[in-house]
């Protein structure tokens, strides 16, 4: 791990200098992190399993057309991704109510919202990543107009195309959070899903139980925290045992 360029590291992940220009080698790490930082843990095999199911995500997300920074999973814990410039918006999606959205409108986790609702949060540790508008972020230059549009055109199809797939292993997205990327190719911009897309960063629950299978069982303490994101893999089909 330490041959490399360290060129990033986030709360639980680290990017390293790629092999070739133009790629970042993107390791998965057990840390695991809540509450803006303010509760710490490690899951142990959390990395290896995140790195399996966002590489399996990823590639099914690319089969439909949806632009990805992803190029190949290298072994347990890193895979080989595009380096682009992240822009600094975590765009959220819901369509349960869940988490944050809940607390703020006061509305009991798990009812039904009338339509999938997107929101905005300004990417930023020292202001705990505030919920924003998308004048905010044009007015400061955050992303385009374009930009946005775009993100918001792919996070539908995204959030489509995911809902279908977690529901035929008897899963719900509740809600999600994706980052994107701008990618130049000759001279050309398009912007390209990037970061991971795991249980760190979906709610997924149980259809019939409602069991949470996600980190919400490390924020709120509920016990068996990689047994669930075992059981997401499993159900996925991608164990790295099997
Ligand atoms: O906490 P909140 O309800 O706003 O989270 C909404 C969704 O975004 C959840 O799936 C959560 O895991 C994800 N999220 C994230 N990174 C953050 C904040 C939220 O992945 N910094």
């Amino acid at each position: 791990m330490t041959r490399r360029r360290r060129i990033y590291e986030g709360k639980a992940k680290v990017l390293f200098e790629g092999p070739e220009p133009g790629t970042l080698v993107q390791y998965f790490k057990d840390d695991a992190t809540a509450f803006h930082n303010q509760k710490h843990g490690i899951i142990t095999g959390k990395g290896v399993l995140n790195n399996r199911i966002s590489e399996y995500l990823m590639t099914k997300l690319g089969e439909i057309g949806v632009p990805t920074h992803f190029v190949r999973r290298l072994n347990m814990r890193e895979q080989l991704v595009r380096e682009v410039e992240i822009i600094p918006i975590e765009l959220v999606v819901r369509n349960v109510a869940a988490g944050s959205l809940s607390k703020r409108f006061g509305i009991p986790e798990g009812t039904q919202l009338p339509r999938s609702i997107m929101e905005y949060y300004y990417k930023s540790d020292e202001l705990n990543d505030p919920i924003v508008s998308e004048e905010h972020i044009t007015a400061f230059g955050w992303a385009t107009p374009q930009d946005l549009d775009d993100m918001m055109a792919l996070s539908l199809r995204i959030n489509d195309y995911l809902s279908g797939l977690f529901l035929g292993i008897g899963l719900k997205l509740v809600d999600f959070k994706v980052e994107f990327g701008r990618l130049w190719e000759n001279d050309e911009m398009r912007i390209v899903l990037a970061d991971e897309i795991s249980p760190d960063n979906c709610r997924l629950w149980d259809v019939k139980t409602n069991q949470k299978l996600d980190k919400d069982r490390f924020r709120e303490d509920l016990g068996r925290v990689e047994e669930a994101y075992q059981e997401v893999a499993r159900r996925l089909g991608i164990l790295p045992e099997g």
